[in-house]
């Protein structure tokens, strides 16, 4: 069956599509029912089958045979350490840590926020939580202790694992400091804080508070996959929107395995046994899906990789870590291969290493800019397949469906809609707009499965921000167009949401932060276009008439409230002091235009303009 033919059977009559994707898992119980519609207009998919995450990424490997295969690759240039856990050893690890976990009191349906490293053991907390049906949170280790307390405090965890640092090529980061003040700052205390120590650094433990990951872990006894009912809540990922309120995506069990398993033959053509390595952190949607779901439920080989594309060494690590491990398929964001471009731009470093084994280049979590595209074609020969997806969707919306048909690739496209996902482009109407015309991108309800079933704690929330903007249709808040031959092309935000190196952040929440500085009367935040990072974020500040601070002193205390409250992987580096900010009549400040200024790109005035002027005295500030 072609792409054609695949893609309209899943629009047409999901239920049998889904039904047969279904049945490529190990259910406890199979699911009866596909799709029940709630009232809230979305709906529940396999809402009578049962089934448990880690039996299907462990157990169900072992009875497959593939015990004795590696499960997963660690490879840590910063700790210059390398080790491999077969499926058996994954899966005993997995099942003792779940028995530590219920030994602390950690039930079916508790929230246990995992903020660590990329090390094993963090892929183990997260399985072990699936084990017992816990619903674990992963929270990105570059978040400041603040960011970690809105996680605590909207999620009410009750045990935090972490471990004693992070490595940040060649920098120490004690975490348990950063622990212990965001639980400080956070109105809910969990009960236990569980630490794993790290040779680079001994985290002080509190009594009464803080255990030892391995001294519980040495105690425990393996536990058994508990049955899950498919809609039960696997996981809450955190992820920006447009307010200073981080929104928790709450993914299901069952859909969840479902869409990741389709997704690694659609999308990434793996099948058991492959070496995949998707470069991330397990803190983003990238490292959930790809470096321990997607990779675990195909029985595949999944890499860990504790380092950055440059500096741990050279530029020449990712193609090292694929001739060591024999990667297949290689799954990163382009500002990595941009990082790799800017240190080695003949690719010369390449030519150390073999990697013969790798298939296919995968690129996602921002726009793959047609000079990076080039550069990957010109040097790898490898195919380079942009793929479209959100920590919302977890897998991707749109592909180049190699599993099913591979398509020629068009720079600057990520290709076609994936089979499930019915995207439309349109115009603030809601009406469908033609070919090449550049409009809002949705996709016409239902969702496949795999997307988001609520925002934890918040339907409301859920439904006003993806739902109310269209009536009928997911609201991606990206903007893009579809070409004559049904490519996609996704042009970025139409929101306060930016994404720097890869990483979503949210210019709101920075605004929030910088407001908050005494001599600020008022403020905004764009992204402007960086050459490594794709977009970084710039501070407009207008100072009240009594502060006496100067530019510099201003630009370095914002610059320090931003790493301290929000974190370093902010990348906030620049505050502009100004007269005045362009307005509309009504007070709206023009987000859009400050950035068109500051990316040197052509704006027109709108008639809302409260006074054009002001547009001159910006464009004098980027200058300078
Ligand atoms: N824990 C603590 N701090 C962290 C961190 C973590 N897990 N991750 C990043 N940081 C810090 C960095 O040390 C840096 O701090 P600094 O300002 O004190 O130097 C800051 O956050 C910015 O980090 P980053 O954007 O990663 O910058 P970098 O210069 O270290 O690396 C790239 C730049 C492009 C090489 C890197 O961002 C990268 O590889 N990105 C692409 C891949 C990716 O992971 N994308 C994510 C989604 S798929
Ligand atoms: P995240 O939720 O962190 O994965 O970020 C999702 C956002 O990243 C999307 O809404 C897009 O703006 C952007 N994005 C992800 N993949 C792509 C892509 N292939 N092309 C363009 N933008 C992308």
């Amino acid at each position: 069956m072609g792409y054609h033919e695949e893609f309209r059977r899943s629009i047409d009559h999901p239920e049998a599509f889904w039904r047969e994707q279904a049945g490529h898992i190990d259910w406890m119980q199979p699911p009866g029912t596909i799709w029940r519609p709630l009232d809230n207009g979305h709906g529940e998919w396999f809402p009578d089958g049962m089934l448990n995450t880690s039996d299907v990424a462990l157990d169900a490997n072992i009875r497959a045979g593939r015990g004795d295969q590696n499960a997963l690759v660690y490879d840590s240039p910063v700790t210059g350490q390398t080790r491999s856990l077969t499926y058996n050893q994954l899966t005993d690890q997995v099942a003792r840590f779940a028995g530590a976990l219920l030994a602390q009191g950690v039930v079916k349906g508790d929230r246990v926020i995992i903020y660590m490293p990329m090390i094993p053991e963090a892929v183990v907390a997260m399985l072990a939580c699936a084990r017992i049906g816990a619903i674990h949170s992963v929270v990105f280790g570059g978040f400041a202790s603040r960011e970690l307390a809105v996680r605590i405090d909207d999620a009410t965890p009750k045990v935090i694992l972490t471990a004693s640092c992070g490595i940040e090529v060649n920098k120490v980061i004690p975490y348990k400091p950063l622990v212990d003040k965001a639980i400080e700052l956070a109105a809910h205390k969990p009960v236990c804080c569980v630490v794993y120590q790290r040779p680079q650094v001994t985290a002080e433990l509190m009594p009464g508070r803080d255990v030892d990951w391995q001294d519980i872990y040495e105690k425990s006894a393996p536990v058994d996959p508990v049955p899950l009912k498919a809609t039960d809540p696997l996981y809450i990922l955190y992820t920006s929107g447009t307010t200073g309120k981080p929104k928790g995506v709450v993914r299901d069990n069952g859909g969840h395995a479902v869409a990741l398993r389709y997704s690694m033959s659609l999308v990434y053509g793996a099948k058991a046994g492959d070496v995949f390595w998707a470069a991330s952190d397990v803190g983003w949607v990238v490292g959930h899906s790809y470096i321990v779901y997607g990779p675990l439920f195909a029985g595949c080989t999944t890499i860990l990789y504790e380092g950055k594309p440059v500096k741990t060494p050279d530029a020449g690590a990712i193609w090292r870590v694929c001739q060591d491990h024999g990667v297949n398929q290689f799954f990163t964001a382009p500002t990595a291969f941009r990082a790799v471009r800017k240190e080695d731009p003949e690719a010369d470093q390449l030519a150390r290493y073999d990697i013969s084994s790798l298939k296919r280049l995968l690129l996602a979590g921002e726009r793959l800019d047609p000079p990076t595209y080039d550069w990957l074609r010109e040097h790898t020969g490898l195919p380079v397949l942009d793929h479209w997806w959100q920590t919302e969707t977890g897998w991707a919306m749109c592909c180049n469906p190699i599993g099913v048909e591979p398509m020629p690739t068009k720079p600057g496209s990520a290709t076609v809609p994936a089979p499930g996902f019915n995207v439309q482009i349109v115009d603030h109407q809601g009406r469908q707009l033609g070919h090449g015309e550049q409009g809002q991108v949705v996709v016409r309800l239902p969702l496949p499965p795999g997307c988001m079933t609520t925002v934890w704690g918040n339907d409301e929330r859920f439904i006003h921000t993806y739902f109310d903007p269209l009536s009928g249709f997911y609201s991606s808040g990206d903007g893009g167009f579809v070409d004559e031959d049904g490519y996609v092309f996704i042009m970025g935000r139409t929101d306060d949401v930016i994404n720097v190196a890869g990483h979503r952040l949210s210019t709101g929440e920075m605004e929030e932060v910088i407001a908050a500085h005494p001599a600020v009367a008022e403020c905004c935040v764009v992204g402007a276009r960086d050459e490594l990072r794709g977009q970084t974020p710039i501070g407009l500040v207008l100072v009240k008439d009594s502060a006496t601070i100067t530019q510099d002193e201003l630009e370095e205390e914002l610059i320090e409230m931003v790493r301290d409250r929000i974190g370093a992987v902010a990348c906030f580096r620049r505050a502009i002091i100004t007269d005045r900010l362009p307005k509309t009549r009504s007070g709206k400040i023009l987000r859009r235009i400050i950035r068109q200024i500051a990316d040197r790109e052509e704006y027109s005035v709108p008639s809302t303009i409260d006074d054009p002027t002001i547009l001159e005295d910006i464009k004098t500030h980027f200058q300078q």
